[in-house]
């Protein structure tokens, strides 16, 4: 005898896998998978969201169909869209297509759709099985989910120290603290955010270059929030070829003569102060699901008391950089008691040859 749910579970897990292929490249839009099955349960064609602007998964899924769907089952790990978007709405072939069972992980948060999809499919007489994998699909569009839902990007803070938890000399000397592997798997970690933050002190001492060194392409999109706008006129981020760059500065501290510093191809947008949380928006609003916040202590104590921050990346390097005035990752939250400090959630740990990446989650 099968287990039904151990094969509707088998087939959802095949669409959340598909739909992670799109990790690197469909931001804004979420990462969708769709199987379709003919009525005998026989795998007849399947799909993944590749781009914004490329087929949905569901209509690749139909594009790439070898048999008539008729009476067949189709798995999605997201609703179906009901919008006139880039392209036409999913439900629509669903239901043109004579699918008789729908299996949809989760809804889509997006206003335009949340729910309405589902209630088109049963109008049509569609058999619609909602929350299978529910965990796993919630999971895999973590970021989408959040900037829908709060209509901030999902923010990573990201850092490099010792074992001693330092940051940098107090110089601001920090290359390099951790071994080859780590930074290059930091080159191709990057390859899964819309952008890459940091503060202006950060690039004055570190002149990085914040790209994937070419493993994504567009490059992810580069920021710099400043207060003072005292950059500098020679900087590898103002190489508009390599990656688009975008300046942000606080319009209430900033010397503007400093303007004529930045290249014309650099976007420079003016804020009206130094909250971090007023970049998340703008780049939620620019379609940026997930942030990777790379900055110093000041930017990074500054962005985890605004919210900005839904998970942390650590690389800790069996090194001892000593000193009481060797830089932290932080500055001061000002707690007083034990049980106001921040605790986090879901770490993995791994090992880079001798350094160590502990990846945890703030509780929200
Ligand atoms: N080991 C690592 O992982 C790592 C990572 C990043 C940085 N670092 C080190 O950290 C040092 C820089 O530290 P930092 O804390 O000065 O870093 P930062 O990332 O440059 O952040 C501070 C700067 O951000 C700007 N800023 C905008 N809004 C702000 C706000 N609300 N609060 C605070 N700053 C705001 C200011 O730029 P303006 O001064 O231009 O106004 C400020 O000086 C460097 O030595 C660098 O090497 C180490
Ligand atoms: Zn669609």
């Amino acid at each position: 005898m099968f287990d039904k749910n151990v094969i509707h579970t088998k087939w959802m897990k095949r669409a959340i896998f598909l739909a992670s292929l799109g990790k690197n490249t469909a931001s804004p839009n979420p990462l969708v998978g769709a199987v379709i099955l003919d009525k005998n349960g026989k795998l007849i064609s399947e799909g993944f969201h590749y781009k914004a602007g490329m087929p949905h998964a569901e209509a690749m899924a139909f594009n790439n169909l070898k048999k008539d769907a008729k009476e067949g089952s189709m798995y999605v790990n997201l609703e179906p869209c009901c919008h006139h978007g880039k392209t036409p709405p999913c439900v629509d072939k669903v239901i043109s297509s004579g699918i008789k069972k729908m299996y949809v992980s989760i809804e889509d948060p997006d206003k335009r759709v949340s729910g309405k999809g589902i209630k088109l499919l049963k109008e049509a007489g569609i058999q619609v099985h909602l929350g299978l994998c529910k965990q796993e699909s919630l999971d895999l569009n973590q970021a989408f989910i959040h900037r829908n839902v709060t209509k901030k990007a999902f923010g990573v803070l990201k850092w490099a120290m010792s074992i001693d938890g330092r940051i940098a000399l107090k110089n601001g000397k920090s290359k390099w603290i951790t071994n080859e592997a780590s930074r290059s798997l930091v080159h191709s970690f990057r390859a899964e955010f819309d952008a890459i933050i940091i503060g202006g002190n950060t690039l004055r001492r570190d002149n990085p270059f914040l790209t994937t060194r070419g493993l994504k392409k567009p490059e992810p999109l580069r920021v710099v929030f400043t207060k003072s706008l005292d950059l500098p006129s020679k900087s590898n981020l103002w190489d508009c070829n390599k990656a688009k760059t975008i300046v942000f500065y606080d319009s209430s501290t900033a010397n503007e003569s400093y303007l004529k510093r930045i290249p014309k191809c650099v976007e420079v947008q003016r804020l009206s102060s130094d909250n971090p949380e007023l970049i998340s928006k703008i780049l939620a609003s620019k379609g940026c699901n997930k942030v990777l916040w790379e900055c110093g202590p000041k930017l990074a104590t500054a962005a985890i008391k605004s919210s900005c921050i839904q998970e942390i990346i650590t690389f800790i390097a069996p090194k001892i950089l000593g000193g009481e005035n060797n830089m932290n990752p932080f500055g001061d939250f000002e707690f007083e008691e034990m049980h106001e400090i921040i605790k986090l959630s879901d770490s993995q740990v791994s090992l880079i040859g001798n350094d160590i990446c502990v990846k945890s989650s703030f509780k929200n």
